[in-house]
């Protein structure tokens, strides 16, 4: 099966017996990719039959084909473009698995010295969008700042707008991952009172937003190299995950051709909410509440009781019917970092530990199968690192450009794509008469 493409491999045929109507065959093809379930094409289903599919929460359906990443939920297994998660976290910085995301193979020496260097070269951005954020209070979350910015980039870079000539795409892909870091730590400085600290060429990706996180100008700041290989491996695990729900959210924006900044604006507002990128900081709330060790019993009947709206958070996924592999390296992460760090005892850390023991033992959860996913250890390392709790998701946000951009590449390019649009069952009023307001 050749790479890239989604081959046929066979027919289903659809015996349809809907009301009294004479019953009626359809056959549909079928497509098998390189791994995986294969799929049954039904977009002849209506012009056949004159029915839809529904499924809401597109537990069955495949929205695109792609090329970049495979998961195995069942087996929990996560890889980019054939590489495991494990060996692109230990072995990759992030540029590399950035780069691997966009152009299908792990660069060679020169073409990430090419990469980094014009990555590093746009880190910059417009000196307006300083004022732009002056718009915003001070306690605005960052990630409505985040929202905000990204989005306004759409107004800066004209010359990376034709997103049918491939050197635009490619301007306007480097400049969403060079400016991330920026607009992120700029959100930090911005909610803190501190003036913005401008990027710095002789660093690396990870070290430069570190430095314009934690530098001030009143003092030489040396970025720590355990804080740096921990961002590293952090936004390398957050990178890509096929078509999550932010990533569909900037496909669907991107399908009606619309400029990619705002795409991307329009996927970090999908990520920002709890029950996807946003329950990094949820579970660092939760953990805070459970407070002590003795308290997770409580919590645990909380998150089985149907009456109460409390779910364990940074547990649970859609498609992982396993231990997240992200999960598995960040849990390893922890206790290396706080370690390095000099943190001992994390309170936190033994409460997420105990949690997770209790409820993979616990018939709700084993049941159900619902494991620690990629947020469930992930604050504990950003807090020993000295990012605040809100910024969490905007992290996310800045490792998952990586994702979102190869994504939306591989969209704009691909000759199958066309307008995202779903269809309903309606379930409103049928036709009625009109009846003049006064005499309603
Ligand atoms: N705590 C308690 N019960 C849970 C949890 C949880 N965290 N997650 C799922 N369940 C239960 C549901 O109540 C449901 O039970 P039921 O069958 O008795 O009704 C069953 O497990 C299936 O859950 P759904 O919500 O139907 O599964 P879905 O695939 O729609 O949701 C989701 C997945 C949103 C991730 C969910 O597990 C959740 O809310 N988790 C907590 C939030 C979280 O950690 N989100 C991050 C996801 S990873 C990411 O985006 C990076």
């Amino acid at each position: 099966m050749a790479v890239g493409k989604m081959e046929g491999c066979g027919k289903a045929t659809l015996k349809l017996e809907i009301g009294g109507a004479a019953p009626k065959e359809v056959e549909l093809p079928v497509y098998c990719g390189t791994e995986g379930p294969s799929v049954v094409d039904v977009r002849g289903l209506y012009r056949e039959a004159g029915v839809f599919t529904h499924d809401p929460g597109f537990f069955s359906t495949s929205s695109c084909a792609s090329a970049i990443t495979f998961i195995d939920g069942e087996e929990g297994i996560l890889r980019h473009r054939g590489y495991d998660i494990q060996d692109l976290a230990d072995n990759c910085t992030y540029l590399e698995v950035c780069y691997l995301l966009m152009y299908g193979e792990l660069p060679n020496e020169k073409e990430y010295q090419e990469f980094a260097h014009k990555i590093t070269y746009h880190t910059m951005v417009h000196e307006q969008i300083n004022f732009l954020l002056r718009g915003f209070p001070r306690r605005a979350h960052p990630m409505a700042i985040l929202v905000g910015s990204v989005a306004s980039l759409s107004a800066f870079y004209h010359d990376s707008l034709d997103i049918f000539d491939e050197k635009q795409r490619d301007l306007a892909s480097i400049r969403m991952l060079a400016k991330m870091p920026t607009l992120t730590a700029m959100a930090h400085k911005y909610s803190l009172g501190q003036p913005f600290v401008y990027p710095r060429n002789d660093l690396d990706y990870t070290s430069n937003f570190l430095h314009m996180m934690f530098a001030t100008p009143c003092e030489e700041y040396k970025v720590s190299d355990v804080a740096a290989r921990a961002m590293n491996k952090l936004l390398i695990l957050h990178a890509d995950h096929e078509q999550n729900a932010s990533t569909s959210t900037v496909r669907l924006a991107s399908s009606s051709q619309a400029n990619p900044f705002a795409c991307i604006g329009a996927g970090i507002s999908c990520l920002w909410g709890p029950a996807h990128g946003g329950a990094n900081e949820a579970v660092i709330d939760m953990l805070e509440e459970i407070g002590d060790v003795s308290n997770i019993p409580e919590f645990i009947n909380r998150a089985k009781d149907k009456e109460d709206p409390f779910r364990l958070m940074g547990f649970g996924h859609r498609v992982y019917k396993n231990y997240d592999p992200r999960a598995a390296v960040l849990k390893l992460s922890c206790d290396e970092v706080l370690e390095e760090v000099g943190v001992t005892n994390s309170p936190k850390l033994q409460i997420a530990k105990e949690l997770e023991r209790i409820a993979l033992e616990d018939e709700y959860f084993v049941e159900r199968k619902l494991f620690p996913n990629v947020d469930f250890y992930s604050g504990i390392i950003y807090e020993a690192l000295h990012i605040p709790v809100e910024l969490y998701t905007g992290l996310f946000a800045m490792a998952r450009t990586a994702g979102w951009v190869a994504q939306w590449r591989e969209m704009i390019s691909d000759p199958e794509q066309k307008i995202g649009r779903p269809r309903q069952i309606y379930t409103g009023e049928p036709r009625r008469d009109f009846v003049p307001m006064k005499k309603r």
